[in-house]
């Protein structure tokens, strides 16, 4: 399974999902059978290392993130299975680029987490507690959609 995460300028939301998955593939032995990267819907950040803040709580979980910006590309509807959206913007954006066929592809993030729903928000002008608290949706979400995957 390949899982493309993506929100706005894939420095702080997306490349933090990336990291927890293939954490979470890793550590359940799934290295191999889940493909995992992120990207943007919009190009400012293109070749930028993820936002230190994110960096930061990832690094308290003991996750390490590597992803470099990118933007969604017309190929990514055809190359992953899943293409998960941050929050209602991203779904937006996705599904006017995205091919009738591939449409189904499209979910969002927090449809997975079994605490709440909704957007995971824009932490980018908030302060770190922001950070604590997508990193928390995040997690919930990426452990649930594992489970789906393996279930
Ligand atoms: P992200 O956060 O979509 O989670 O990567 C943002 C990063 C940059 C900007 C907005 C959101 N920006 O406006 O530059």
């Amino acid at each position: 399974m390949r899982v493309l995460f993506v929100c706005l300028g894939n420095i702080c939301r997306s490349p933090l999902a990336e990291g927890v998955l293939k954490h979470l593939v890793d550590k359940n032995g799934l290295t191999g059978d889940v493909e995992v990267d992120s990207a943007g819907t919009c190009a400012h950040h293109v070749g930028q290392r993820a936002d230190p803040r994110s960096q930061a709580v990832a690094k308290t979980h003991g996750v390490t993130l590597t992803s470099r910006g990118r933007q969604v590309a017309a190929s990514d509807f055809e190359d992953f299975d899943l293409i998960v959206a941050m929050d209602d913007e991203n779904v937006s954006n996705l599904r006017r680029e995205c091919p009738d066929a591939q449409q189904s592809k499209i979910r969002l993030m927090r449809s997975w987490d079994p605490e709440g729903e909704g957007d995971v928000p824009d932490p980018y002008y908030g302060g770190p507690r922001g950070f604590d608290l997508i990193y928390d949706m995040i997690d919930r979400s990426c452990r649930a959609l594992l489970a789906e995957f393996r279930a």
